[in-house]
């Protein structure tokens, strides 16, 4: 019996060495001053950081904007209660970036309260069908208003043309009334006319995406009163793309007019374009894409319209129309792209895919 104890004992002990080591979920263990002490090889791997370059490091080198923070892990070492977060992006450089749930719990080494973290990246799948559902509602509530906005259309005209013929049976004074019914038909036709959006179908010709973004460059610096710093970053081996110009400088343009709406003079806005590979996009893989990412450094989007932000309808400012973006995103999808964005304080970014011509 005594003998079998401790046999158990000894596998239990070798069992527990060797399993941090073969585990699939990242494991990293943190130190009472939120230094990070271990990471097993599945954490090597996902975050491509090996042991000897994670140990010692802040764990803010890997957590830095997401909602693992100090005070919350302080708050773990100190009462032990542990806490899970879902979807926890993690950006280890410019190029890695990965969507996380993660659990956090507490353990003594040496008597000494550590922080377990337990990461798997959200697999790719459940990414990609996250995309496709965000584009069903989307295309679900833009039809909505386009039907809404289309049956207020038709009444209207009658509703304006009713007015004017009234119009020329009534004196002076009461054309006042007239007048006032004409100008707030015109008004709500301007208004559901910008809700139906985009309706003529794309030119397609080939061009340069810089000389599209260098025209949008000049139309923003014309026409903005803030004089903000703008800066290039152009891969220029992006082979010409078949669009329809003006429909893509739009798109850009609502982009960059939100951006310039939401930064200070001193903040400044980025226009990346590269070439990217293996995109997913509405749920098709597309082997070669032009990549432009237009970012600032301002204050973020919102976080309570981050999940729908390409609604039509939905704004964060109090004048807003919220239509600059669903346009935009009709735009993109109108050329088989994909626009998306990720945001935090102090780095916005909305990329635009556009698929290239694979001849
Ligand atoms: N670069 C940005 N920085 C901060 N907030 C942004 C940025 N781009 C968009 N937004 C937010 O998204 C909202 C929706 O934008 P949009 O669809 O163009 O509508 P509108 O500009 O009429 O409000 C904006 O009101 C703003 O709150
Ligand atoms: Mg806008």
């Amino acid at each position: 019996m005594l003998h079998n104890r401790q046999k158990i004992q000894e596998l239990k002990l070798a069992y527990q060495q060797t399993l941090a080591n073969q585990l699939v979920t990242a494991v990293l263990i943190i130190d009472e001053s939120l230094k990070i002490c271990y990471a097993n090889p599945a954490a090597e791997a996902l975050l491509i950081k090996s042991m000897y370059k994670l140990y010692g490091c802040s764990f803010e080198l890997i957590f830095a904007n997401t909602s693992i923070t100090k005070k919350r892990l302080l708050q773990l070492l100190a009462t032990g209660q542990e806490f899970t977060g879902s979807d926890i992006v993690i950006e280890c450089s410019e190029a890695h970036r990965f969507t996380a749930e993660i659990t956090a719990s507490s353990v003594e080494f040496d008597r000494v309260p550590h922080v377990i973290l337990e990461f798997k990246q959200i697999d790719q799948q459940k990414q990609i069908s996250l995309e496709v559902f965000q584009q069903q509602q989307w295309i679900a509530a833009r039809d909505l208003i386009k039907g809404l906005a289309h049956e207020i259309k038709n009444p209207l005209g009658g509703l304006r043309g009713a007015a004017q013929l009234l119009n020329k049976e009534l004196s002076p004074d009461q054309q006042e009334y007239t007048a006032m019914i004409i100008e707030q038909a015109d008004r709500l036709t301007n208004l559901v006319d910008r809700l139906l959006g985009p309706n003529q179908l794309p030119q397609i010709q080939s061009h340069n995406i810089h000389s599209v973004l260098e025209k949008v460059s000049q139309l923003v610096s014309y026409s903005s009163e803030k004089n903000i710093e703008l800066q290039r970053d152009y891969d220029p081996s992006i082979p010409n793309i078949e669009c329809d110009q003006e429909k893509v400088q739009q798109a850009v343009l609502n982009i960059m007019n939100n951006a310039i709406q939401a930064i200070e003079e001193k903040n400044t806005i980025t226009l990346k374009t590269r070439i990217a590979s293996n995109k997913t996009i509405n749920g098709q893989q597309v082997k070669l894409a032009a990549q432009i990412s237009i970012i600032d450094d301002g204050p973020g989007i919102p976080v309570n319209i981050q999940d729908t932000l390409f609604y039509p309808m939905v704004s964060g400012r109090s004048n807003g129309t919220g239509l600059g973006l669903s346009i935009s995103q009709t735009l993109i999808n109108q050329h088989h792209g994909k626009l998306s964005c990720h945001s935090r304080p102090g780095h916005t970014e909305f990329i635009i895919l556009l698929p290239l011509n694979q001849e």
